[in-house]
């Protein structure tokens, strides 16, 4: 792969605009876009004719090389990311988890996991616990290590999951630092309530785990976490959005104003949950993941809100254990590691899903699955756009080609997939990272090592006009204040 390659006569769309163009890369970056450019010899060109030319996907939510559920990830850096550019996606954003609540260590852990990485990477890191050096933590993190998001779990009770108290703590922290803080919405107390309520009554199965944490969970501490976001007055990131409960309070919060960001999955927006009540334990058991995957109809109604803007984003949560290690919780749900794969699907069935289906255009479809995500984690247009001075994060999609998705020919490591023998329309044909054509003719040529650290810095544009409405409510509570002196007095 050549550090300078033409791509010709494609059409290249950007988030608000379409345009039939070349694109000119030197040195890993972008630096022509305009119809007939004209180059030299030693330049690998590249025929786009009748295919799309968008930035590479950009997956706001994975999980590798994540110790979980007394397991680890069975997709590490390599697999995963080699699995991310073979579909398309050319930078993603992984969740530190703290060591023992300690997120520097945890944060120190993870740049060792991902050090030979062959795309760009960026961390979200979990608040688990709450103390002084918790909050010193998030300064270092904000301040001196790339990092402008955490993530609190309302749910995982005995492990990851934190308190109101710790919430508003880190909600506040948050909002100083300009970071945003992101919320796994289920209420973890009523969870361990609804498994107990399963194992009493003999369900011990996958459908136990779907029945245990109904949606109603998931619309409470989604609401809870945008109530109290609205009373830090901080912008709030709802993570893996799966039932139209949750989304129905992230529409009615967004309405008003509130600054809140909707992510629904890729598993959320495709998936049903009849796979749960599979007699095939390792078929029902690859689907549970949390929040669950939801019943007929709650899939539709978040393709319905991405596409009207109520969400903004699609991530994949890409989470994946083999079926060995779903085993474990072959006699009990709760013991099943929570984790789907997606990491290599996305582009491909959010693309056949909803543009394929005429339900959003090609310009939309680059906003959601990379532009939108830029912009949030501040780092667009380096990211997220094919413009001059962009990273060379570019794929060609052909609309008229197609491929079955199948565990026998997926570049994750997991011998099972959600989207078993599921076929589309629309083939990412060619990935080029970094200004490499990593992904062509259907082979990988990845160079380990190639791949960045993106530092994203804090105050994105979701803290705009957070100062003025501060000052607005403490300006509101002077002429009470005022008016209790006098009476006082
Ligand atoms: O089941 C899931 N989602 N596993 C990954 C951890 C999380 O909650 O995001
Ligand atoms: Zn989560
Ligand atoms: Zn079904
Ligand atoms: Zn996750």
């Amino acid at each position: 792969s050549s550090t300078r390659i033409l791509i010709k006569g494609g059409t290249v769309v950007n988030a608000h605009h379409q345009e039939l163009a070349d694109v000119y890369v030197e040195d890993g970056i972008i630096v022509a876009v305009q119809p007939n450019i004209k180059v030299g010899d030693e330049v690998t060109v590249l025929d786009a004719t009748g295919k799309f030319v968008m930035p590479g996907g950009i997956d706001p939510h994975t999980h590798l090389a994540m110790e979980f559920m007394g397991t680890e990830t069975i997709d590490d850096f390599f697999s995963g990311q080699a699995a991310a550019l073979a579909g398309g996606t050319t930078m993603h954003i992984d969740f530190v988890i703290p060591i023992n609540g300690n997120m520097v260590a945890g944060f120190e852990a993870y740049e060792n996991k991902s050090r030979n990485s062959c795309m760009d990477y960026g961390f979200h890191v979990a608040v688990t616990k709450w103390d002084e050096g918790v909050s010193r933590d998030m300064e270092i993190l904000v301040k001196e290590k790339g990092i402008n998001s955490f993530k609190f779990f309302l749910a995982y009770k005995g492990s990851l999951m934190v308190t109101d108290d710790l919430l508003l703590e880190g909600l506040k922290t948050c909002k100083s630092l300009g970071a945003l803080a992101m919320v796994h919405a289920e209420n973890g107390d009523a969870v361990f309530e609804g498994q107990k309520r399963m194992i009493e009554l003999g369900i011990t199965g996958p459908e136990g785990h779907a029945l245990s944490r109904p949606p109603v969970l998931e619309g409470e501490a989604t609401a809870r976490a945008i109530r109290l976001a609205r009373f830090v007055n901080t912008p709030l990131y709802v993570v893996h959005v799966m039932s139209a409960d949750a989304m129905d309070e992230i529409a009615k919060a967004r309405k008003s104003g509130q600054k809140v960001i909707g992510e629904p999955v890729v598993s959320g927006l495709i998936l049903d949950d009849h796979w749960l009540w599979d007699p095939d334990f390792t078929i029902a058991s690859k689907y549970v993941m949390s929040p669950p995957i939801r019943p007929v109809g709650h899939g539709k109604a978040l393709q319905d809100a991405l596409s009207t803007g109520i969400l903004q984003l699609v991530g994949t949560d890409h989470c994946t254990f083999n079926s060995t290690q779903k085993a474990l919780g072959l006699d009990d749900f709760r013991k099943i590691p929570n984790g789907v794969n997606g990491l290599e699907e996305r582009m491909h069935l959010i693309w056949d899903t909803m543009v394929g289906s005429g339900q959003i255009s090609a310009t939309d479809y680059v906003r959601i699955t990379s532009t939108e995500c830029a912009r949030i984690f501040n780092i667009y247009p380096r990211k997220g756009a094919i413009l001059v001075g962009s990273d060379a994060d570019i794929i060609i999609l052909n609309p008229n080609s197609s491929h079955e998705i199948s565990s026998k020919s997926h570049h994750s490591r997991s011998d099972t997939n959600v989207y078993e023998g599921r076929r589309g329309k629309g083939k990412v044909e060619v990935t080029i990272a970094g200004g490499r054509i990593v992904w062509e003719n259907e082979e990988l040529k990845v160079v380990l090592g190639s791949g960045k650290y993106i530092e994203m810095p804090p105050f994105s544009y979701l803290f705009d006009g957070i100062e003025k409405s501060d000052a607005k409510y403490l300006s509101s509570l002077q002429a009470p204040v005022k008016r209790a002196k006098s009476q006082a007095t």
